[in-house]
């Protein structure tokens, strides 16, 4: 890979639980990731984001992290983390872990001195009188202690917030960041990144937290082409680009294009947005359809309002699936052409859809909790893969997954998807491998083609993407077409259609 691999990377999102179990307790690890390491070579990606690894009591997926310089023994050891990281280093691809430095778990050393011992407590937000803030995951965020005090938690309560004014959080995260590097690790993904700083009235975005990324940078870059990837949910594109400055991270999710609605005109608005914000930073934007707090895009595209909206509000609103799925496989054509990174969120290549009927008992999001069942959460994107065979658990391990898998999913599996030329998957690896040597970083111009329903651009390579949004059929620009979401009729692009042409 170049030296600069991370300007155009296609990063594949594991989340770890759900993703293939080695060892039959029903809940994804490493072993079973290991073992699926061939399966992401012939994907085609060049490095892996994986979810927190960390010993965690799981009250939120593993983001309420007890010990950052160890693995969940439901994960594995320590000792299988750096076997994992050589072997996929083995074949070529990168590995970016989770740090979460915005709070930790009650069940963390620190915290549980913090509770007996009053004299640590300023490593965490301790106060006489809770503010009236609320957790994003709803009800206060503050719970109060034994001897009277309150913690903040700006998300569940098991998650304490980390006090950045002490000086012993810094010193503690480089040392986390130093810890993983020199295990090999080739970058860290930033959980809440913009939350860090606390003043009297706010929790968003305060500006002491460049001076941590800053500090971050400087010891990425001490080992080499390392990279530092912002979770930074900011609407103002000047605040959100101040993260990008060349000696802060390198790259930032883009959540304006995932919440972004199936229509032309606002992807067209977003995709421009996102290019003049990074420009003149000269930072890669990044293209992201999913993740795993939000619905996927089979189901988000097959519904009449396809915005991504939090809080579960269109949680069972009626969906196309076909026209879904339809869509799903344009989008991913659109946004494996476009200047920058692009995200694959596991199951994203095997066009699964959010999981919505769910019995309540087995949820495990504490949104869903903590809502009084008002917002569903997000186990409905977690629900482990299906890998092989006809009926659950589809060669996700041995055991019962921690989350049921549809019946349905026998038709999804990775191992019908690969049999079947026509299927997401091959789409996935065919666009894969079609952008590692056409596309990725650089720029795009757009063309005046079909009307203001159709999205066409050309890269640098030539390659031209026609993306039809429109409820006509659409005439592709003459060339030879490389690849199409779905079948041409009669040499024109259908509604709802993606084409690469060269
Ligand atoms: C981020 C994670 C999400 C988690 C939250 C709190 O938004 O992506 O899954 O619940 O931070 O750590």
């Amino acid at each position: 890979m170049s030296r600069t691999w991370w300007r155009g990377a296609a990063i594949y999102q594991v989340y770890l639980r759900s993703f293939a179990d080695g060892n039959g307790d029903g809940v994804g690890d490493l072993a079973g990731l290991r073992g699926r390491l061939p399966y992401l070579k012939e994907l085609g990606i060049g490095a892996i984001w994986l979810n927190p690894w960390y010993p965690s009591p799981m009250a939120d997926g593993g983001y309420d992290v007890a010990d950052y310089r160890d693995i969940e023994p439901v994960f594995g050891t320590l000792a299988e983390a750096e076997k994992f990281i050589a072997e996929a280093h083995e074949l070529d691809i990168k590995v970016i872990i989770d740090v979460v430095p915005n709070h930790s778990s009650t069940e963390s050393a620190w915290f549980e001195q913090a509770l007996s011992d009053r004299s640590v407590r300023e490593r965490f937000w301790f106060r006489d009188e809770p503010n009236d803030w609320k957790s994003i995951f709803g009800g206060s965020a503050w719970t109060q202690v034994a001897d009277g005090q309150w913690y903040l938690h700006l998300f569940a309560p098991e998650q304490p917030d980390f006090n950045w004014e002490n000086p012993e959080v810094h010193q503690e995260f480089e040392d986390v960041l130093r810890f993983w590097f020199d295990r090999g690790v080739d970058g860290f993904r930033i959980d809440s990144a913009a939350l860090l700083f606390k003043s009297e009235n706010s929790y968003e975005d305060l500006d002491e937290v460049h001076d941590v990324y800053r500090r971050w940078r400087e010891i990425a870059d001490s080992y080499g082409e390392r990279i530092l990837i912002g979770e930074v949910w900011l609407p103002d594109q000047e605040r959100f680009a101040r993260y990008l400055r060349p000696d802060e991270l390198h790259t930032a999710f883009n959540f304006d294009f995932l919440s972004c609605p199936w229509d032309p005109a606002e992807l067209r608005r977003v995709i421009d947005l996102t290019l003049a914000t990074h420009a003149p930073i000269g930072a890669p934007p990044t293209w992201v359809l999913s993740n795993h707090d939000v619905t996927r895009p089979v189901t988000r595209y097959g519904r009449a309002d396809t915005t991504f909206a939090h809080g579960g509000a269109l949680h069972g609103t009626p969906s196309d699936l076909e026209l879904g799925y339809r869509r799903a496989r344009a989008a991913a054509l659109l946004a494996m052409a476009l200047p920058g990174c692009v995200y694959v969120y596991q199951g994203e290549e095997l066009g699964l859809p959010e999981v919505e009927d769910l019995p309540d008992v087995v949820r495990q999001d504490p949104m869903y909790a903590r809502s009084d069942g008002a917002n569903p959460g997000r186990d409905g994107c977690r629900v482990p893969l299906p890998w092989s065979g006809e009926e659950p658990p589809f060669g996700f391990g041995t055991g019962t997954p921690w989350l049921p898998q549809p019946e349905t999913w026998r038709k999804l599996t990775a191992e019908a998807q690969a049999a079947d030329l026509g299927s997401m998957l091959n789409l996935y690896r065919s666009a894969l491998a079609l952008r590692r040597d056409l596309l990725g970083d650089g720029t795009l111009t757009w063309l005046p083609l079909g009307g203001p329903g159709v999205l066409a651009f050309t890269r640098e390579s030539g390659l031209t993407c026609v993306v039809n949004l429109s409820s006509e059929p659409v005439r592709l620009p003459p060339g030879e077409v490389l690849l199409v979401s779905g079948p041409l009729e009669d040499g024109t692009l259908p509604p709802d259609t993606a084409a690469w042409v060269s």
